[in-house]
């Protein structure tokens, strides 16, 4: 189902209904990244957990009992210790400054004898609900047994609401059932305001940069920004598709010639509609060397060789682009700075790579420069590009960076979210 444009259905919230003294069911993204450090999990990036503080602390100054609820990963039902969301409850006592429970399971007894001993204020975190199967299956018995005796539910998980699974949904529609309020928090609020009602009627010049490595992840986006932006900025991966499309070579770089159609389809709609839609004119370009080293997958690993400015639209046969080059950098900031309101997903180039990360950290100063000094609205749509700019030092300059990956862009193609129909209308 699509959304009319970029408007969130009114959804109500936590500041709308006072949960004082109730059981309080509470769905959040803490999926964030771990690694392995001497045998313990240690969290390398604590914003999504961060970005729950506020609605916490709502909830903690109301006097509701909370019960938070996470994934972590993808266990398939299989209790991974690596994926255990022990090291998450650590992690919020420290950032909340108040103690955190932890129960090493979502249901049974010790869940719901913990989650019964509750007094105001308290918090506890659930174990990993995906340690069940049913929970990606949206099972009914499952979301009752997760429910549990909570009175009210509140999802503020927003980079999970593209999931229908038995804690974004099944526990909402036993609580429904019940009589409580099923409500959003405040990042979620936040999120549906800057990625939904901000585009509906956004400020002009509107400018959308995205790139990454696909224009298949990206073709229903594309073609509803096509209906909303005056300028598209392509780079990535996907531009190299684009090139495809208008009978440039491309070299080794990474296409999908099953989407030249959609490339295609893409520029005549912004021709037809007068929308700027603007292609890289340089790159750095490299040479692919396979090595004899094999990635997780098992697939040789290449060496980039080589690297070098590449002027010619053309990409000669034994190379490949990995960046926009220092004029498309340039072109792009321009086109950034007389913007009023900017999207941005997806990066430039290889960033991660700091041989290949100029363009991309270019267009992330622009955009910071166009917010900070012409007071531009900036929105980040989640995933790479929020690395990108907390890489670059500039992730304080832009107005709104979405904690979303997958949730970010099937809002932004206009789906409804299932975490998000679930919740009480205004
Ligand atoms: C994410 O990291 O994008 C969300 O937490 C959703 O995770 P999932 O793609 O495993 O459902």
């Amino acid at each position: 189902m699509l959304r009319d444009l970029f408007s969130s259905m009114a959804k109500l919230t936590i500041k709308d209904v006072n949960l004082g003294g109730k059981r309080v069911f509470v769905r959040v993204d803490y999926n964030v990244p771990m690694e392995d450090s001497d045998g313990k999990m240690v969290i390398n990036d604590a914003t999504r957990i961060e970005a729950t503080l506020p609605t916490l602390d709502h909830l903690v100054n109301q006097g509701a009992k909370i019960i938070l609820a996470a994934h972590l990963g993808r266990p398939k039902g299989n209790r991974e210790p690596s994926l255990s969301l022990r090291p998450v409850a650590e992690k919020l006592a420290d950032l909340i400054a108040r103690p955190v429970a932890f129960v090493d399971d979502c249901i049974g007894e010790k869940a719901t004898q913990t989650a019964e001993a509750l007094q105001p204020g308290d918090i506890l975190l659930l174990e990993n609900v995906r340690y069940y199967a049913e929970e990606e299956a949206n099972d009914a018995e499952f979301a009752k047994k997760l429910a549990g005796n909570a009175e009210a539910y509140v999802n503020d998980a927003f980079g999970a609401a593209h999931r229908a699974h038995a804690s974004t949904d099944g526990v909402a529609k036993v609580i429904t059932a019940n009589g409580g309020p099923c409500l959003g928090g405040l990042l979620m609020e936040k999120e549906l305001k800057f990625l939904g009602e901000e585009l509906d009627e956004p400020a002009r010049p509107f400018v959308v940069i995205l790139g990454g490595a696909k224009v298949s992840d990206k073709i229903a986006v594309i073609d509803r920004l096509l209906e909303k932006a005056d300028a598209l900025l392509i780079g990535g991966a996907m531009a190299y598709t684009f090139k495809l499309a208008k009978g440039l070579k491309v070299g080794k770089s990474l296409v999908e010639p099953d989407k030249v159609d959609v490339a295609k389809a893409a520029m005549e709609k912004a021709a037809s509609r007068g929308i700027k839609l603007l292609l890289p004119s340089d790159n750095t370009v490299v040479t692919p060397v396979v090595t004899d080293k094999l990635n997780k997958k098992g697939k040789p690993i290449l060496e980039f060789q080589n690297p070098r400015h590449n002027t010619d639209p053309n990409i000669p046969d034994t190379e490949e682009g990995v960046d926009i080059g220092a004029d498309t950098s340039a072109t792009y900031s321009n086109e950034i700075s007389s913007a009023k309101t900017i999207l941005w997903n997806g990066p430039m180039g290889i960033f991660e790579d700091e041989r290949f990360s100029a363009g991309t950290f270019a267009v992330a100063k622009a955009v910071a420069d166009a917010t900070q000094s012409n007071g531009a609205k900036s929105i980040i749509g989640g995933g790479d590009s929020v690395k990108a700019l907390n890489r670059s030092g500039l992730g304080d300059s832009v107005t709104f960076m979405s904690t979303g990956g997958g949730a970010s862009l099937e809002f932004l193609e206009g789906k409804t979210l299932p975490g998000v129909a679930a919740l009480d209308d205004k």
